[in-house]
């Protein structure tokens, strides 16, 4: 049996734990794309091993390399990446909601695939959780409880942004933990006149405030403009929170999480299923068995079908 693995779009704290225990498991049969799909579509395909999965099993970051590739989606790149692909028995993909539309079409032309949902951003349509949010949230938490008391020392407005693409889910989690003043996780929360009157009275009473900002809503330095012009005495500061949320070493819960995703998949490349998807609902983990596309995606899938070939090894 020959196994393959790949790490696509942004890497996930929890990445290197799953290579390690894969790699413990398979040890002599895997191998590893390197970057994603790009590795996948250009043949760069090498052991596992090779990448020293067990240097970096408690690091954040992938051993593997990661890569966004937009070319796998082409016909020709697709082409390519199923012919490298049939040459393998399992393909084990990490990564967001892209990465397991590309699990879902390499499925539906003959390819066994096992996902596991891998993004800080915590926004796989088919899973609770995702690897590497917990630690994202922790990474920010830390960040903002280093920054709040020389704001408290000035009296100071702190807007932290953090990251999570067009998804609210650790802005909203960070916001919620650290009991802050405000959050913006859409466009729809940005109000003025509102946030300006909290921070103003907190200014006034001798506090400090912290509103908490997705990217990608407004440009941090439009918001403190339009929030300073309301509220002019107090001093308002912006602090991009960063790649930090990706590059933390993962928590020990995320481990433990790492663990658990590993498990499903190992037992996952043994089923016979299409493709396989490892996901955390109900506060427990478990494997979906399909080559449907979950709800509430139902784009018809328009790579080309092609018939399963016989392998060679
Ligand atoms: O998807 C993970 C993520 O970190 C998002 O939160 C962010 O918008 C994006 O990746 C940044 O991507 P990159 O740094 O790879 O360009």
């Amino acid at each position: 049996m020959k196994i393959l693995v790949l790490t696509s779009g942004g890497d996930a704290p929890g990445m290197n734990m799953v290579l390690y225990l894969l790699q413990r498991r398979f040890i002599g049969r895997i191998y590893a794309c390197r970057a994603g799909f790009k590795g996948l579509v250009n043949n760069d395909i090498i052991t596992l091993s090779a990448f020293k999965p067990h240097r970096h099993m408690f690091e954040a970051g992938s051993a593997i390399k990661s890569s966004r590739y937009p070319q796998f989606n082409t016909k020709e790149g697709f082409e390519k990446a199923l012919e490298n692909a049939r040459r393998f028995d399992c393909l084990i993909i990490l990564g967001g909601n892209g990465s397991y539309k590309g699990a879902l079409q390499l499925a539906e032309n003959g390819i066994k695939t096992v996902f596991i949902p891998s993004t800080i951003d915590n926004d796989v349509e088919i899973s609770e959780y995702s690897q590497g949010f917990l630690t994202a949230v922790s990474a920010c938490c830390d960040y903002i409880d280093s920054v709040m008391p020389t704001m408290e020392a000035f009296d100071r407005c702190c807007i932290f942004e953090t990251m999570g693409r067009k998804c609210g889910k650790i802005a909203s989690e960070v916001f919620n933990i650290k009991k802050s003043d405000y959050l913006v996780q859409e466009e729809t929360d940005i109000d003025y006149d509102k946030i300006a009157e909290i921070v103003r009275k907190k200014n006034g009473r001798g506090e400090a405030s912290s509103i908490i900002l997705r990217e990608n809503i407004v440009k941090i330095d439009d918001f403190i403009k339009n929030l300073g012009e309301k509220c002019p005495k107090v001093e308002i500061k912006g602090c991009v929170i960063g790649y930090l949320q990706r590059g933390t070493k993962p928590t020990k819960v995320e481990l433990d999480y790492a663990k658990q995703f590993a498990k499903g998949a190992i037992n996952a490349v043994f089923s016979d299923a299409g493709c396989s998807a490892i996901v955390y609902r109900n506060k427990k983990f478990e494997t979906i068995e399909s080559l449907k596309r979950e709800q509430p995606s139902k784009k018809k899938i328009l790579m080309p079908k092609r018939k399963k070939e016989k392998k060679n090894n």
